[in-house]
C-alpha cells in the first residue's frame, strides 16, 4: 500500500518532525505519517520508529489538535481512544446480512460441496471450480462500514440482520483504519466483514494478569475476543489488545449506488485489495485452490498448521473465488452457498471430575487440580486439569463425580468449561477447599486482593523442593546439568531442605550413586561453582519471592551493593525505581524480614555464594547513535564469531531487546551455522529481517 518512496519520504519526514517544532501547517502531513507509523507497527509488524518516538509525534499532534480544534480530522490516530462510555448499545441495521457458515468435516462432504456448486452454476461436472482458502479464525465476528473513504460504523453480528453498535470500541483499535481509499476503486460505501481475535501469546498473559490480579480468567481467546468487543468503555476494549481481521467485502457501490461487486472479479482480487488499503488480512500462502482436491489439501495444511499459528483457528473456511458464481449459488436463510466451513476436529469432550488434589507452588501458592477419568482431546490424552483457585471452582460450581466439559483451545491447556448439571445424580460431593496446607499443615493464608490461598511456612518442605527445582533452572541461576530429577533425588536422600544446600553438596557421596560416577560429579561441582559467581540479579530472582521477576531483579540489582541492604529498604527506596511498584516491593520487604530468610542467605554467602552487586548488575547505559534501539532481535543457530552471550549483550548496547521466540513482534533474526524453525518460521512470516552474524556486525560497527 505504500511505495518504496512514500516509506523514504515518511522515514525522513519522521526524522524532520522528530527534531524540529511542528507546526498548525504540518499538521496533514503529521496524520498521515502517524497513520504510516500505525499501519507499519499494527499491520505490517515492522515498525519503523521506535515506541517513544511514536509518542513523541503523538503528543505533537494533540498539541496541535488541542490549539486548533477546528481541524481535528475524524481520521486522525487522537480520535481512536473515545471517553465517551455508553453508547454502545444501541442495534444497528447491516446492510446485507450477517449471514452464518455451513459446516464440513472430511473430504467426502468437501465433495458433496463441490458437486452442488457445479449444479447451482451449471457448470460440466468434468470442469474445474477455483476456490479460495482461508483459515477460520475463532473471535468475534465484527462488520465495518466505510463511506466516502472514512469508517463510520462498526456493528457486533448480533441476530444477522442487526447488530451491536461498536463503533467507539472499533475506532480504538489500532487494527482498524479509520480512513482508507475505497474511492480509488471506485467504492463510495463499502461494508467489510471480518474477526477479532487475540494473539495466543497475549491471551496467556492477559490471562496471568488476571489470575494475579484475582479476576475470572477467560476460558479462550474467543471469550477474551468477544467480551472485549462489547465492553463499555472503548478504552478498556483497546486495552484488550484486540486485533481485527477482515475477509468479506459484503457489499460495495459505487457513488451512483451502483454494486461494484462484480467489477472486482474474485474473492482473491478483493483480499489483495483490502491488504493494499491497509487492513489485517489473515496471513496466507498461496490460498487458491484449483479444485476441490486441492482445498482438501489445503485444510489439511491449515490443521496441521493449526498449533502454531498466532490466533485460534477452529478450521478452514472454502469460498467460491469468482464472484459471478457466488451470486449464481446464492444463499439460503442461514449461510452462502458458496461457501463452507471445514471444521477440524472436536477440542471439546466430556468426562468425570473423579477427585481434586493440591499442589504447592515455589511461592507457597496452592493450586487445586482436577483428576478427571483419562479422555482423548486434540491430540493428547487429559487426566489433570489446573483448577486455579478456590474461587474458580465455587464459580463453576464444580463438585466430585460431577460429568464436565472439557476444552482445549489450540495451546491453550486443558480447561473446564462447565459442569454439566443436568445429569448430577444426586450423589457428587462439595470440594471443600483445605484450610491447612496438604504437605506441611499449616494455616493457609489469603490476602483479600489475591486469588490464591498460600502456605507461608518457611520449612514447608514440599514449597522448598519447588523452590529449589526454580532455583536451579535456566530462568534462576542456571546450573548446568541440575535438573529436576537430580534435585527429586538428592531432596529424597535428605541433601537437600532449602535452596542453600545446593551449594553445600558432598561430591563424594554424589560420585558414588548409582548411574553418577566421578565424571558427573565432577561436571556438577564446576557448575555449582560457576553459579556462585553469579550476578547478583540472578540471585535475586531465583529467591522465589511472589512477583519479582527478572525484571524488576536486574531494576533493584542495579540499586544495591548487596542484598542484605534489602534488609533495611523502605517501601520509599523501592518505588522510587522506575518500573517497580508497591506489590512487588511489599513482597520483598516482606521475604526480607523473616529471620530464616535472612540466614538462609547468610548460609549461601558462607558457602562462597556472591550476594554483591557484580559488574553485570550495574545499568548499561546505551550506545550514543545506537543502531538497534527499539528493536527486537534473536539469536538462532551456532554463532562462529562470538558466544550467544555476547552477542545479546552487544544487541542490548545498541538499544535493541532480546526476545526468545519468533512471532510478528521480531524485528531482526541473526543466524548463525545449522538454524532450524526459527529461520524457517521467520522467513514465512516475511516480516522479519534476516542477518548473518557478519551482516549483524556489519550493522553494528557501521
Ligand atoms: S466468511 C458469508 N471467512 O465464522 C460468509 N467467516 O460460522 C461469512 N469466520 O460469522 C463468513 N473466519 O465470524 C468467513 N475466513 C473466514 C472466517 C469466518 C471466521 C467466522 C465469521 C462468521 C462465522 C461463521
Amino acid at each position: 500500500m505504500y511505495t518504496q518512496q512514500k516509506h523514504s519520504a515518511f522515514f525522513e519526514l519522521s526524522k524532520s518532525y522528530l527534531n524540529n517544532a511542528v507546526g498548525v501547517d504540518d499538521y496533514d502531513k503529521l496524520v498521515d505519517l502517524l497513520q504510516y507509523h500505525e499501519w507499519k507497527y499494527y499491520i505490517d509488524n515492522s515498525p519503523v520508529i521506535s515506541d517513544k518516538e511514536y509518542d513523541v509525534l503523538y503528543k505533537k499532534l494533540q498539541a496541535i489538535e488541542e490549539d486548533n480544534p477546528s481541524i481535528v480530522r475524524a481520521d486522525s490516530p487522537t480520535q481512536r481512544v473515545s471517553s465517551d462510555v455508553d453508547k454502545n448499545a444501541e442495534l444497528i441495521d447491516h446492510l446485507t446480512p450477517m449471514l452464518s457458515l455451513d459446516n464440513s468435516y472430511n473430504l467426502e462432504d468437501l465433495i458433496e460441496f463441490d458437486q452442488q456448486i457445479h449444479k447451482l452454476c451449471q457448470i460440466d461436472p468434468a470442469e474445474k471450480i477455483a476456490y479460495y482458502v482461508e483459515p477460520k479464525l475463532d473471535g468475534g465476528s465484527i462488520a465495518l462500514v466505510y463511506e466516502n473513504d472514512q469508517l463510520v460504523r462498526a456493528a457486533t453480528r448480533g441476530n444477522g440482520v442487526a447488530g451491536e453498535n461498536i463503533t467507539l470500541n472499533a475506532r480504538s483499535l489500532s487494527s482498524v483504519p479509520l480512513s482508507a481509499k475505497f474511492s480509488e476503486y471506485g467504492i463510495s460505501s463499502v461494508e467489510l466483514r471480518g474477526e477479532a481475535v487475540i494473539h495466543k501469546e497475549v491471551f496467556h498473559k492477559k490471562n496471568k494478569e488476571r489470575e494475579a490480579l484475582g479476576l475470572e480468567i477467560f476460558a479462550n481467546p474467543r471469550n477474551a475476543a468477544t467480551g472485549g468487543l462489547r465492553m463499555k468503555d472503548a478504552n478498556e476494549s483497546r486495552k484488550r489488545g484486540l486485533e481485527v481481521f477482515i475477509f468479506q467485502l459484503a457489499y460495495a457501490v459505487d457513488d451512483q449506488g451502483q454494486d461494484m461487486m462484480e467489477t472486482l472479479e474474485g474473492h482473491n482480487k478483493v483480499i489483495e485489495m483490502l491488504g493494499q488499503l491497509g487492513f489485517n488480512i489473515p496471513a496466507n500462502s498461496n490460498p487458491v485452490a484449483r479444485d476441490i482436491h486441492e482445498v482438501y489439501e489445503h485444510t489439511q495444511r491449515w490443521e496441521k498448521e493449526r498449533e502454531n499459528y498466532y490466533y485460534e483457528i477452529d478450521g478452514a473456511v472454502i469460498k467460491v473465488n469468482d464472484f459471478i458464481l457466488q451470486k449464481k449459488a446464492g444463499s439460503t436463510q442461514h449461510h452462502p452457498r458458496w461457501a463452507i466451513a471445514y471444521k477440524f476436529k472436536a477440542k471439546q469432550a466430556t468426562t468425570t471430575l473423579n477427585d481434586v488434589e493440591y499442589q504447592i507452588g515455589k511461592t507457597g501458592a496452592i493450586t487445586p487440580v482436577a483428576k478427571v477419568e483419562p479422555v482423548h482431546l486434540a491430540g493428547v490424552t487429559v487426566s489433570s486439569i489446573s483448577l486455579h483457585n478456590e474461587e474458580f471452582i465455587k464459580q463453576k460450581d464444580l463438585r466430585i463425580g460431577d460429568k464436565v466439559l472439557i476444552e482445549r483451545a489450540g495451546d491453550v491447556i486443558p480447561y473446564i468449561v462447565k459442569s454439566m448439571e443436568e445429569l448430577r445424580t444426586g450423589k457428587e460431593e462439595v470440594i471443600v477447599f483445605p484450610t491447612q496446607c496438604p504437605f506441611c499443615s499449616s494455616e493457609l493464608h489469603k490476602s483479600e486482593e489475591q486469588a490464591a490461598w498460600r502456605c507461608e511456612n518457611t520449612q514447608c518442605k514440599e514449597q522448598n523442593l519447588q523452590r529449589i527445582i526454580y532455583h536451579v533452572s535456566k530462568a534462576a541461576m542456571d546450573i548446568d546439568g541440575f535438573g529436576k530429577s537430580y534435585v527429586e533425588k538428592f531432596s529424597a536422600l535428605g541433601w537437600l531442605s532449602d535452596i542453600s544446600d545446593v551449594y553445600n553438596l558432598d561430591y563424594e557421596k554424589i560420585s558414588a550413586l548409582e548411574g553418577f560416577g566421578q565424571k558427573s560429579a565432577d561436571n556438577l561441582q564446576k557448575a555449582i561453582d560457576k553459579a556462585k559467581k553469579n550476578p547478583l540479579h540472578r540471585l535475586l530472582n531465583s529467591l522465589s519471592i511472589h512477583h519479582l521477576g527478572k525484571k524488576v531483579s536486574k531494576l533493584i540489582a542495579q540499586n544495591i551493593n548487596s542484598a542484605m541492604d534489602l534488609k533495611d529498604w523502605t517501601m520509599e527506596q523501592f518505588v522510587d525505581i522506575k518500573d517497580v511498584g508497591p506489590v512487588v516491593a511489599e513482597n520483598v520487604i516482606q521475604w526480607f524480614s523473616i529471620p530464616d530468610n535472612i540466614e538462609l542467605l547468610e548460609r549461601m554467602a558462607s558457602y562462597g555464594v556472591n550476594i554483591s552487586q557484580t559488574e553485570a548488575d550495574k545499568p548499561r547505559s546505551i550506545k550514543e547513535g545506537a543502531v538497534l534501539l527499539g528493536k527486537t532481535i534473536l539469536f538462532t543457530g551456532s554463532l562462529q564469531e562470538m558466544t550467544r552471550k555476547q552477542a545479546q549483550t552487544m544487541a542490548e548496547d545498541n538499544g535493541a531487546k532480546n526476545i526468545s521466540a519468533v512471532s510478528s513482534n521480531l524485528d531482526i533474526l541473526v543466524v548463525g551455522e545449522k538454524a532450524g524453525s526459527k529461520l524457517k518460521k521467520a522467513v514465512a512470516l516475511g516480516t522479519v529481517q534476516i542477518l548473518t552474524e557478519l551482516e549483524y556486525l556489519e550493522l553494528i560497527n557501521g
